[in-house]
């Protein structure tokens, strides 16, 4: 049994959706109380035990590249400033991991994006991270998938019921269920009209390494991208994946509301402006 080592988080896409603050900034750069997104997901690797970090990127993304390197100038003032902590903390995020970059030159979908990694990758199962689905749990998603992974040896998805109105943004799977919380996955739809059931996926995977051939012949789908759902819909045809319906709590940090929502829940529970936060949240609640 293979141990799960590497990790790829795509983070090629053009973040329409949070136009024009994406203008110049890549959308995994944009903050979620003091962070980055793409910290919480590299933070988030780090603590499920992986061993290397491929990011995918494209043009304009050289900020992702920035924000995990030394930066030499930055600490020389913090020093010359007395700032021990800053400097500490700015020196820890480049100390994070080890990461390698891999760029996607055309946009054509996940799935593309997955298949550029496969020379990193070669011949082992590995996790998928997508930077928009933001995680809060006791045990890391990874880890409570890594155990079905283990008992069952097959790709497993982390999923999770959705309201009926919410299937169409989704890559919904048509379950059949095996245990608690737990699925045979029978076929996946990239955001359907019709769902085959209010099972999603969210933006964590564990990925056998046959969905590469897989992926070399999905044809594009939704949005006329190579879709990953469509790469799992065709593996599963030879081998069992499955849905694990997780512990934990998740936010939807892909759109603008989702990212107020996440910065307000993650705020509140921060050791430092929790507090206060919470304190300025309670007065503006008898204003509305
Ligand atoms: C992607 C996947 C979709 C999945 C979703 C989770 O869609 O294609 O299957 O359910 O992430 O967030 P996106 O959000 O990039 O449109």
């Amino acid at each position: 049994m293979m141990k799960i080592r590497k990790v790829v988080i795509p983070a090629a896409g053009w973040g329409t959706r949070f136009l024009p603050a994406t203008k110049a900034l890549p959308k995994e750069m944009l903050p979620l109380a003091d962070k980055p997104l793409i910290q919480y997901i590299v933070e988030e690797a780090i603590l499920s035990g992986m061993e290397q970090i491929i990011i995918v990127t494209s043009s304009g993304k050289s900020a992702i590249q920035d924000h995990f390197d030394r930066d030499f100038e930055l600490e020389y003032i913090l020093e010359q400033k007395g700032e021990r902590g800053l400097l500490e903390e700015v020196r820890r995020i480049a100390d994070l991991a080890n990461i390698c970059y891999i760029r996607q030159k055309e946009q054509l979908g996940l799935g593309h994006a997955i298949l550029t990694a496969e020379e990193f990758i070669g011949r082992e199962p590995f996790a998928v991270f997508l930077p928009d689905d933001i995680f809060d749990a006791e045990v890391p998603l990874l880890k409570q998938m890594g155990e079905v992974y283990q008992r069952y040896q097959g790709s497993v998805l982390a999923v999770r019921r959705v309201a009926k109105e919410e299937t169409k943004r989704y890559g919904i799977i048509k379950p059949k269920q095996i245990e608690e919380r737990l699925y045979q996955v029978l076929d996946v739809v990239e955001k359907p009209e019709e769902a085959p059931s209010d099972l999603a996926i969210l933006g964590r995977y564990i990925l056998t390494p046959e969905i590469f051939e897989a992926l070399k012949t999905t044809p594009p789908g939704w949005g006329g991208e190579i879709q990953l759902s469509d790469g799992l819909a065709l593996m599963l045809q030879k081998q069992a994946v499955y849905g694990y319906e997780f512990e934990g709590e998740y936010y939807d940090a892909g759109n603008p509301l989702g990212l107020l929502k996440a910065t307000v829940a993650l705020a509140l529970s921060h050791p430092q402006i929790g507090a206060d936060f919470k304190e300025y949240l309670r007065g503006l609640s008898t204003d509305l």
